[in-house]
């Protein structure tokens, strides 16, 4: 796997561009005007939302309940490829304790960061860029990226010494958000009429699934109309389970041609469906653009958790969904060979899943 060793420009991190006092922000965080954010609020597109769902009863005894819950999951995955999820299992003071943490973490002085300082060769660490291309135009946001799974991939020596509870946390938090991963993928598996753990062998088993989490810093912005905290893509792995912020809205879906701002309830994770899991489903489920805006009062940090199958697997469409009539959609690639593409050009849409996407 070829992959490039160092980025392109000198790393500007975008929290402390701020502390040289800028008014303007610099020319290349400008988006073209087709590409900048509305922030009109007082729309029709405003009211709506992305669906809800109680996961209580996902494993109850009760055949009926359980169902219900499963059938609400796979109209989500089906309409939107993205939803919230209520009494999840995740224990709430845990995240909110771990998102502190990060922002904690954020807030350290620069040279502090500047020890877990990424290169685009795995990306882990801290880092301000995704895609190695020179000159193009860049996102308002800063991010740390590490690894839980698989195990092999783990080191906690990378990850942030200070504050002092932050290893710890990570680790806490991993764990049950694999956890509740784990069962997502039990019931996208028997919605699309697969065995029950064929999706998470597909990904490489329990232990070696990749899992990894990105945390989102967004500084506030002084002109948050004219960029994007993180440019349009859809997630290249698995699924995403995101904590966004709750007191600062940001994330915005693309449904039906409009940039829906999802509205986070207070505990929820926002799960959504990523491009591996369309190759899977061989496009009966598919993965959602989705981008982030900036916001001129505010910080905001979300936690995003990518649930991914093992860099080296070759993943292709589920053989029980390929019949005459439907023709594989896609071919057989490794995760690995796949997000190349994101970690080169950064994000680009949907660019990718669908140029792959095997001429019929
Ligand atoms: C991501 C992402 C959304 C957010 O990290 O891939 O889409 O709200 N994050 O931070
Ligand atoms: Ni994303």
């Amino acid at each position: 796997m070829s992959s490039v060793e160092s980025w392109p420009e000198p790393v500007v991190r975008v929290q402390h561009l701020l502390d040289s006092g800028i008014k303007d922000i610099p020319e290349c965080y400008v988006k073209k005007p087709s590409d900048r954010p509305s922030l009109i609020t007082e729309s029709a597109i405003s009211e709506m939302n992305i669906p809800v769902i109680d996961l209580q009863d996902l494993f109850s005894d009760d055949d009926l309940l359980r169902q219900t819950t499963a059938s609400l999951v796979d109209s989500a995955c089906r309409e939107w490829g993205f939803f919230q999820v209520v009494n999840h299992g995740v224990h709430h003071q845990l995240i909110e304790a771990t998102r502190e943490a990060w922002r904690e973490f954020f807030h350290l002085p620069l040279e502090e960061k500047q020890k877990y300082a990424n290169s685009p060769s795995t990306y882990e660490g801290y880092g301000s860029r995704l895609g190695v291309e020179k000159g193009v135009s860049l996102d308002w946001s800063d991010y740390f990226f590490l690894h839980y799974l698989p195990i092999s991939l783990r080191d906690e020596r990378k990850w942030p010494k200070l504050p002092v509870s932050c290893r710890e946390l990570v680790e806490k938090y991993s764990k049950e958000v694999v956890e509740l991963g784990g069962k997502l993928m039990k019931i996208f598996s028997t919605n699309l009429g697969l065995k029950e753990n064929y999706l998470q062998e597909a990904f490489g088993g329990n232990e070696n699934i990749g899992a990894c989490l990105r945390v989102n810093y967004y500084p506030k912005c002084p002109q948050p109309g004219l960029t994007l905290g993180i440019s349009p893509h859809s997630d290249p792995g698995g699924m995403t389970i995101l904590f966004p912020d709750e007191n600062v809205s940001g994330l915005q879906v693309h449904h039906k041609n409009n940039w829906v701002t999802v509205k986070p309830l207070p505990n929820a994770f926002i799960v959504n469906l990523g491009d591996q899991l369309q190759v899977l489903s061989n496009a009966n489920y598919r993965s959602v653009e989705h981008r982030v805006i900036v916001n001129a009062e505010k910080e905001r940090v979300s936690l995003a958790y990518f649930y991914n199958p093992r860099g080296d697997i070759p993943i292709k469409p589920a053989e029980k969904l390929i019949t005459e009539d439907n023709a594989p959609l896609y071919p057989c690639m490794t995760f690995n060979e796949y997000r190349l593409y994101i970690r080169t050009r950064g994000p680009r849409g949907k660019a990718q899943v669908e140029f792959l996407k095997s001429p019929q």
